[in-house]
C-alpha cells in the first residue's frame, strides 16, 4: 500500500517508520525534523532500533496522487489547515484515518473529505523526539479504529489490516467512547506532567499527583455520563493507571510541547472536557485549572519572545 502520513511529529514519524517495513510511506511535515529525515533518514531508538530511508517532504504537491491511505497525526489545532493542504492530492474516496490526540479531529476531517472515507482512530503509543531526525520508541503501543459515520463497507477492516504492520490494532463500533476515553487519559496525564515537568510514571509515584490525576478522571467520567457517552471500559481510573504504568518512561506529548515552547493541545483535551461539562451543567474545576495553568505557560513563551525583541 502507498501510505501518506500527514504530520511528521513524534507519533507520525514513528508510525511511518514502522509501517515502512510493509508499505511505501510518504511523510508530510515541516521544520528541522522533516529536513533532517530528507537529508539523512529517520533514526528510531528505544524498543525499536532502525535507521530508515523514508520519503519525506514539506510540500503537499510532491505527494503521490495514487496513495491508498492518508493517516492524520498532526496536532489537533492543525487538522483543518492540514486537511486543506492535502485535499485533492489523493483520489476522492481514498480512506483518511485520524490517529490524533484530543477531540474534534474526526469532525474536522469529515467536513474536509466527507463522511465516506473518514475512519476514526486512537493510538496509545509512547514516543518522543529528542532531536531532528530522531524518535525514541519508549513503550509498545496499540490502536483502535472504527467508523465514525456512514455504512460499514470494509474500509475499516482494510485500514486496520494496513496499520497492523506497525502495531496491534482492534476495531470498534464505539469510536465516540474510545476517543473520549483517550481524551480522559490525555487530560489526566498530559497536563499534569507538563505542569510538574515529570515523566508519566511519576504521576503514580507521588500521592499528591495521583490524587490530582484521579480527580481529573472522575470529573471527565461525569461529563461523559451527562452526554450519554458509553466509555468502553468499566474502570476508567484503573485504565488510566495502566496507561501511566505502560508509558512510565515517556515524556508526554504536552511536556514535549512545553519544553520546546510549542503550542499545546490543551484546548482540545482538558478544554474540550470543560466545554462539554459547561454545556451539560457538570462542574469541571480540575480540568479548568489545567487549561488555565497551561495557557499561562504558553503565554509566557510569547511574552519572553516579545521581551527578547525589545
Ligand atoms: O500524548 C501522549 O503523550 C500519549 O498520548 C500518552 C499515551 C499519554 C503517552 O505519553
Amino acid at each position: 500500500m502507498k501510505v501518506i502520513i500527514v504530520g511528521a511529529g513524534a507519533v507520525g514519524s514513528l508510525l511511518g517508520g514502522l509501517l515502512s517495513k510493509e508499505h511505501e510511506v510518504h511523510l508530510l511535515g515541516r521544520g528541522a525534523h522533516v529536513r533532517a529525515i530528507m537529508e539523512g533518514g529517520l533514526r528510531v531508538e528505544g524498543m525499536t532500533a532502525a535507521h530508515l530511508c523514508i520519503a519525506a517532504t514539506d510540500d503537499p504537491g510532491a505527494l503521490p496522487r495514487d496513495a491508498d491511505l492518508l493517516v492524520f497525526t498532526v496536532k489537533a489545532y492543525d487538522t483543518i489547515e492540514a486537511a486543506r493542504s492535502v485535499r485533492g492530492v489523493p483520489a476522492a474516496g481514498t480512506p483518511v484515518l485520524s490517529l490524533q490526540n484530543g477531540m474534534g479531529n474526526v469532525e474536522a476531517l469529515v467536513s474536509a473529505f466527507g463522511a465516506g472515507p473518514v475512519v476514526a482512530g486512537i493510538t496509545v503509543i509512547a514516543v518522543n523526539r529528542p532531536a531532528p531526525g530522531v524518535v525514541i520508541h519508549a513503550a509498545p503501543g496499540r490502536a483502535v479504529v472504527g467508523r465514525s459515520e456512514g455504512e460499514p463497507d470494509g474500509t475499516v477492516e482494510r485500514v486496520a489490516s494496513a496499520l497492523s504492520a506497525a502495531l496491534p490494532v482492534t476495531t470498534s463500533a464505539n469510536m465516540v467512547g474510545e476517543i473520549f476515553l483517550k481524551a480522559i487519559a490525555n487530560a489526566a496525564i498530559n497536563g499534569l506532567t507538563a505542569l510538574h515537568r515529570v515523566r508519566n510514571g511519576v504521576l503514580m509515584e507521588r500521592q499528591d499527583l495521583m490524587a490530582e490525576m484521579d480527580a481529573i478522571v472522575a470529573e471527565a467520567e461525569l461529563v461523559a455520563r451527562a452526554h450519554r457517552i458509553v466509555l468502553p471500559v468499566d474502570d476508567v481510573r484503573e485504565h488510566v493507571h495502566d496507561i501511566v504504568r505502560m508509558t512510565a518512561a515517556n515524556v508526554s506529548s504536552m511536556l514535549q510541547d512545553v519544553e520546546s515552547r510549542r503550542r499545546t493541545e490543551v484546548d482540545f483535551i482538558n478544554g474540550a472536557i470543560s466545554r462539554m461539562g459547561w454545556a451539560s451543567g457538570v462542574p469541571t474545576p480540575r480540568n479548568d485549572m489545567v487549561v488555565a495553568a497551561i495557557r499561562r505557560i504558553e503565554a509566557g513563551y510569547t511574552a519572553s519572545r516579545a521581551e527578547r525583541r525589545t
